[in-house]
């Protein structure tokens, strides 16, 4: 049984960064990526860069790394603009966003729901029309920063939209972290019944420690594409209080326990995970990078013993 992973550190992780990582350890980071096996790789924001500094140089990101044939390279476009400046850098595939819920859309990308739907179904027709891959995410599902409680009546909307504009799936997004595995279980159940599991991903932060069991819970509703994130690396600068995505290594730790294909190899995952926690100058929150310092630590005191 395969799992589709779709590694957002380079994107949903770097946008939430206080400090501004350089361009050249962002192409290390995504060129280690590719190099452990991730096939979808998320590698930067076609957004405006006076929301997010932090992505400002997409482009020089883009045109910096050593593309791979296998490797599928996306970026976020909430508008036109964004999707002129994604098609000059040659993207093959981009992915538009917004929320279920009506405040965090406009906080995040400063339009109502009605507004944002036009804009988006431009960009999809128009990057559709140049060959171009789009995917959907739906923010604040299992709550909103703002709101409290998200409707289902909503989330079924706004993906129905997505996916009716020729989004090629969408991605449910608990931007937010406050998912638990019954309410995972309630709301993709009526998901996939509406939609089908292929045309649907899940995307969990792990603010509250839930992250791994809610993909244990989208699992078991059929779900076979989870986003994730080098480190655990993360956040949304408009939603307060957002964590860092599930760790991509505890992840594929997990899913690998399970019985389920990843492709990934875990030695260069862990390499590429240590890679932007020494570039970043602090301990990331993935529990197998830890594991796997503790365990280097040890074999080290035990060399250190014999000699
Ligand atoms: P706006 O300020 O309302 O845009 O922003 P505007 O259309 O009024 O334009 C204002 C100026 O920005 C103009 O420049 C535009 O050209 C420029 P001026 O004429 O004043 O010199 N501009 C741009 N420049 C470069 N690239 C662009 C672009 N667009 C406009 N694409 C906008 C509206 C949507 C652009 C803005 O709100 C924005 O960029 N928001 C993005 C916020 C964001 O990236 N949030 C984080 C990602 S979402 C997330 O993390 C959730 C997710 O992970 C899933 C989950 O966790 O649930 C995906
Ligand atoms: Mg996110």
């Amino acid at each position: 049984m395969e799992v589709r992973i779709y590694e957002v550190g380079p994107r949903d992780g770097l946008q939430n960064e206080s400090q501004i990582v350089p361009t050249r350890v962002k192409i290390g980071l995504i060129e280690r990526l590719a190099d452990a096996g991730l096939r979808w790789i998320e590698a930067s924001s076609f957004v405006n860069p006076k929301w997010i500094p932090q992505l400002a140089d997409a482009a020089e990101v883009l045109a910096g790394i050593r593309q791979q044939s296998d490797v599928t390279y996306s970026a976020l476009v909430p508008n036109l603009r964004g999707l002129e400046r994604a098609t000059q850098a040659g993207m093959r595939e981009i992915a538009v966003f917004m929320s279920a819920s009506e405040t965090h859309n406009q906080k995040n990308i400063n339009k109502s729901i009605a507004e944002t739907l036009p804009v988006l179904a431009e960009v999809v027709s128009r990057a559709s029309a140049s060959g171009i891959r789009v995917r959907g995410y739906v923010s604040t599902v299992f709550g909103c920063p703002y709101e409290g409680e998200v409707s289902i009546t909503s989330t079924l909307k706004v993906t129905e939209s997505l996916l009716a504009m020729g989004v090629y799936e969408v991605s449910i997004g608990d931007t937010i972290g406050v998912a638990t595995p019954k309410q995972v279980h309630e709301i993709f159940s009526v998901l996939v019944k509406e939609f089908t599991t292929e045309r649907l991903a899940a995307h969990f932060h792990d603010t509250r420690g839930t992250g791994l069991a809610n993909v244990a819970a989208a699992l078991a509703e059929g779900i076979r594409t989870f986003d994730s994130s080098i480190g655990g690396l993360g956040g949304c600068p408009y939603a307060p209080g957002a964590a860092g995505n599930i760790s991509t290594e505890d992840l594929v730790y997990m899913l690998t326990g399970m019985g389920y294909q990843t492709g990934i190899d875990q030695e260069k995952l862990a390499g590429a995970g240590s890679y932007i926690q020494q570039a970043l100058g602090r301990e990331l929150p993935s529990k197998m990078l830890k594991a796997c310092r503790a365990a280097a630590d040890g074999t080290l005191q035990k060399e250190g013993n014999q000699s």
